[in-house]
């Protein structure tokens, strides 16, 4: 499989620790009366245990991998292992008129409805988004009217799904041009374009350099109840990265996790998440983590196993990266989930094959 298509920039995805500080937050317990002006405790999506069917209609440039084809198979384990939802990552770029009126591929969206509707049939519910939308990046007024009509195709087309089920996100880790000054104004009218037919749909958005965790300091999204932040986990970048190919410069293999200051970094950073969620009253989604295939089983299981540890505590729904594909917790070949994978974010580890 090529991945070469995908070129993220490892600097631009390093988190920073500048401008940390702590922030003690008082939790409120479950019984507390409501008092006239108490603050009201932060909220997030019911998104329950999540999985990213990552790299599988999301290339840059191109169709669906052939291999490892999503089938009712697929949704079937991903529902049995316990997870409750999928994050369906989609390249509409690619299959979508460059010029108006934008129509997308009908056989394309043909596909979709097949994956998107085999999960929902399979009693899971589904994060469809927009990712690698590469001209939104590169110029951001010039692509929105485009982005919108993609969304407003999507948004007329799924509004019958159930609410509860399906949510859509706009696009997948805004990088280079298309930074948190110019978001929402790049986004508006495919928000727009979705609510004409999905008033309150959760819709879900993340910030720029590839939404990692310090894009949230300066995320501002509207007073709209139903859209809900995101921001993607995949620091120390030196480790979850190490050897992969789409990576420039790669970073070597060998970073082993878990130091104090690995750890430490962690605890800042969900400190920062919480900082978030007490400013605005919502708990992003942590849409995207995860550590790369390159990486011996027990070092990965332990990074997944981390970040749940340090997340879960502050609300912060999780989706892995990702099923099969890269980063996986299933193995295709071997017809089983990796060992320690599914234990490491809290489901129960498979009984052992004989
Ligand atoms: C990209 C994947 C990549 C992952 C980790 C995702 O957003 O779409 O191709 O494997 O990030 O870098």
């Amino acid at each position: 499989m090529s991945l070469a298509t995908l070129h993220h920039s490892w600097l631009g995805r390093i988190t920073s620790c500048a401008g940390f500080f702590a922030l003690a937050i008082t939790a409120m317990p479950a019984q507390a009366k409501v008092r006239p002006h108490a603050p009201k405790a932060p909220v997030s999506l019911p998104v329950g245990a999540c999985i990213n069917l990552g790299n599988h209609l999301d290339m840059a440039h191109g169709g669906e991998i052939r291999n490892n084809r999503l089938t009712l198979a697929d949704f079937a384990r991903i529902k049995a292992a316990g997870f409750e939802t999928v994050r369906l990552p989609v390249n509409w770029s690619s299959h979508s008129a460059p010029t108006p009126p934008y129509a997308i591929d009908p056989a394309w969206l043909a596909r979709v409805d097949q994956v998107v509707d085999g999960a929902l049939g399979a009693g899971l519910k589904v994060i469809l988004n927009s990712h690698n939308f590469n001209p939104v990046n590169e110029d951001p007024a010039a692509a929105a009217p485009w982005l919108a009509a993609v969304w407003q195709q999507l948004g007329d087309h799924y509004a019958t799904r159930p609410r509860s089920l399906l949510w859509f996100e706009i696009e997948n880790e805004p990088n280079h041009a298309l930074t948190n000054a110019n978001l929402m104004a790049t986004f508006a009218p495919a928000l727009a374009a979705i609510r004409r037919h999905n008033p309150d749909r959760p819709v879900i958005i993340g910030g720029e350099h590839w939404s990692g965790v310090d894009s949230l300091a300066t995320l501002n999204l509207p007073a709209d109840p139903q859209v809900w932040p995101t921001f993607h986990y995949y620091d120390p970048f030196d480790f979850t990265h190490q050897g992969a190919s789409w990576v420039s410069p790669s970073p070597p293999l060998g970073r082993v996790f878990g130091s104090e200051s690995d750890r430490e970094r962690l605890a800042h950073n969900v400190a920062k998440v919480r900082a978030y969620s007490l400013r605005t009253g919502k708990i992003p989604l942590l849409g995207e983590t995860g550590a790369y295939e390159s990486i011996p089983g027990p070092q990965r299981a332990a990074y997944y196993r981390a970040v749940f540890q340090a997340f879960r505590p502050a609300g912060v729904p999780i989706c892995v990266w990702a099923y099969v594909n890269t980063f996986p917790f299933y193995d295709a070949k071997q017809g089983q989930w990796k060992p320690g994978m599914l234990g490491a974010i809290g489901l129960r580890e498979p009984a052992a094959r004989h």
